[in-house]
């Protein structure tokens, strides 16, 4: 009876142990030689100690084509679960390169959807760290079925609860529009990349000769194509990254984001006043801006690299995260344009689908002009911003630095579509364009008809500022609701902040609006 019963005790010690070995050591080795760590070790990592279970280690897959049936590794190349971070609940897969080379068969995905399925009954955060070969080749188009559950999913869940990504190797083929729907993706340099179609078929088809860090890698997607939104220099920063990023955000769409105790003391910055320049056509860096007015060290940055004419990301105001759009105008005088505008509406939606209320810093001289930005469709994707904006319901705040210029002027959350509470500081200027430009329009004949034009122009330039190049005219309608000193900036915003917090706007009964896409 008793030898029986420590054979049961073995049999399933046995298997856990194979499991925890995915592929094997050499291949363990292997993946270390790259300099990327294994499935397991990066979740030792993400979650809190000891608060890792496993689900579906000793899954299976049911290929029997090509001799699959004779290699089997339990768990089948993903480790899925659930665990904490900083004492929060989330669930998470981490695919194992060692079995497969990560790539995804039927089970492997059928694990995946199980704990998005989990994730979605009890409103927690997926966490999914991808390194995959793909397509599981032996399975064929069972596989593809695979992905597309995935994809279902990943779409269902969409602004019910935050979905982040790793990639942290291969992640190729139609295997990207996993992460490409999840909020997040975070990028490691050198070791992973993402495309659609790999540096053999684009050689193949288009007889261009490109490698894949060149096709997909870190940099590329952070500064090229805005597909990634983050990177890290290795995994462990990655994982150090992702869990600050989760510090943020709430727990799902119904949650409110953590909070930091705050006692309210002296919040006057004194050193906000001397950031603006005199010179309107000065450039200047938002970010300090936008560090005197947050929580010391609160920035997190998303889209650092990517359409840097304006910056967003998460902070803290008071202990609580709030969501800040920026306009840059240290990079292309923080002008709009095609990629900026998808950046920052991306964001705002993130920002209005889990609550977290959004702080926008405007100085804007309007839509950038063009054959280049209307043949990339600049009004479409300006029409973005303006959407999200429009539609988001979260408390919304608007401080004016300096230039609030034409379209961009209504499109930077403005009060006219939906803004709560519009702040600009005494250097603002809200006018349909610059001074020298509507002068040269409004007052053509007169100048051309002077003596001496330019004296002229100069004359009517004047007169135009001294109208339009100051907050007050828009004070005086109300579409601004105070203009303040720069020092009182943090202050005001904290109190109003806090008057918003109960905040109830819902939109219309619909199914559901459309964003122009
Ligand atoms: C089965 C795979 C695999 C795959 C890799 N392996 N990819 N097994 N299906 N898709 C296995 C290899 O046979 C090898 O097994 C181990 O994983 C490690 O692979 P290596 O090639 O030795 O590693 P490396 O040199 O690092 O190259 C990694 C790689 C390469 C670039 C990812 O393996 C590769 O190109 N794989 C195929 C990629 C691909 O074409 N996938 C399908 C894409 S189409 P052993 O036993 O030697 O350790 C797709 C469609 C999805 O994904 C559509 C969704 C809608």
């Amino acid at each position: 009876m008793k030898t029986t019963s420590m054979n049961k005790r073995e049999i399933l010690n046995q298997k856990l142990t194979a499991a925890k070995m995915g592929g094997g050591q050499k291949r363990i080795d292997a993946q270390h030689s790259k300099n990327k760590l294994t499935a397991r070790e990066r979740l030792d990592l993400l979650l809190d100690k000891n608060s890792f279970e496993e689900i579906g280690a000793l899954i299976k897959h049911r290929s029997t084509d090509f001799g699959m049936e004779k290699t089997h590794y339990p768990g089948d190349g993903v480790v899925t679960g659930y665990g904490t971070i900083h004492g929060r609940l989330v669930y998470v897969f981490s695919q194992d390169f060692t079995v497969f080379g990560g790539s995804l068969s039927e089970t492997h995905a059928e694990k995946i959807c199980k704990i998005m399925d989990m994730a979605m009954k009890n409103g927690a955060p997926v966490i999914g760290l991808n390194d995959s070969g793909g397509a599981r080749i032996q399975e064929g188009v069972v596989s593809l079925g695979g992905y597309a559950d995935i994809f279902y999913r990943n779409t269902r869940a969409s602004g019910v609860i935050p979905q982040l990504s790793l990639v942290m190797g291969p992640c190729a083929g139609g295997a990207v529009y996993s992460p490409a729907i999840t909020d997040f993706i975070l990028m490691v340099e050198d070791t992973s990349y993402m495309f659609v179609t790999g540096p053999n078929v684009v050689k193949t088809v288009t007889n261009e000769k490109v490698s894949a860090e060149d096709l997909g890698g870190a940099s590329v997607h952070s500064e090229k194509s805005g597909v990634a939104h983050l990177t890290s220099s290795n995994d462990l920063q990655a994982i150090e990254d992702i869990k600050k990023l989760l510090s943020y955000i709430p727990q799902n769409c119904e949650d409110s984001a953590p909070e930091l105790p705050y006692v309210i003391d002296d919040e006057i910055r004194n050193n906000l006043c001397n950031i603006v320049p005199e010179n309107p056509n000065q450039p200047y860096d938002i970010k300090e801006v936008i560090q005197g007015i947050i929580d010391q060290e609160s920035f997190f940055e998303i889209h650092k690299d990517f359409a840097p004419n304006i910056v967003v990301g998460f902070a803290r105001l008071a202990g609580k995260s709030i969501g800040v759009v920026a306009n840059q105008p240290a990079y292309l005088a923080g002008v709009l344009d095609v990629q900026s505008s998808q950046k920052a509406a991306r964001f705002v939606r993130f920002c209005d689908c889990f609550n977290i209320p959004l702080l926008v810093l405007e100085d804007v001289p309007g839509f950038l002009p063009g054959t280049d930005q209307e043949w990339n469709a600049i009004i479409t994707n300006g029409a973005k911003l303006l959407y999200a904006f429009s539609e988001a319901s979260v408390p919304r705040i608007t401080v004016i630095t300096r230039k609030a210029y034409g379209g961009a002027y209504d499109v930077m959350n403005s009060k006219h579509i939906g803004a709560d509470m519009n702040f600009a500081w005494p250097s603002a200027e809200i006018a349909v364009m610059g001074a020298k430009g509507a002068a040269e329009i409004i007052f053509r004949n007169e100048i051309k008809s002077a003596k001496d034009p330019d004296a002229a122009l100069a004359n009517k330039e004047r007169e135009y500022a001294d109208i339009f190049a100051n907050p007050y005219r828009a004070a005086e309608r109300g579409f601004v609701d105070e203009v303040i000193h720069p020092e009182q900036t943090r202050l005001k915003l904290i109190k109003a902040f806090a008057m918003l917090e109960n905040k109830v706007d819902s939109l219309p009964q619909k199914k559901h609006g459309n964003i122009p896409l």
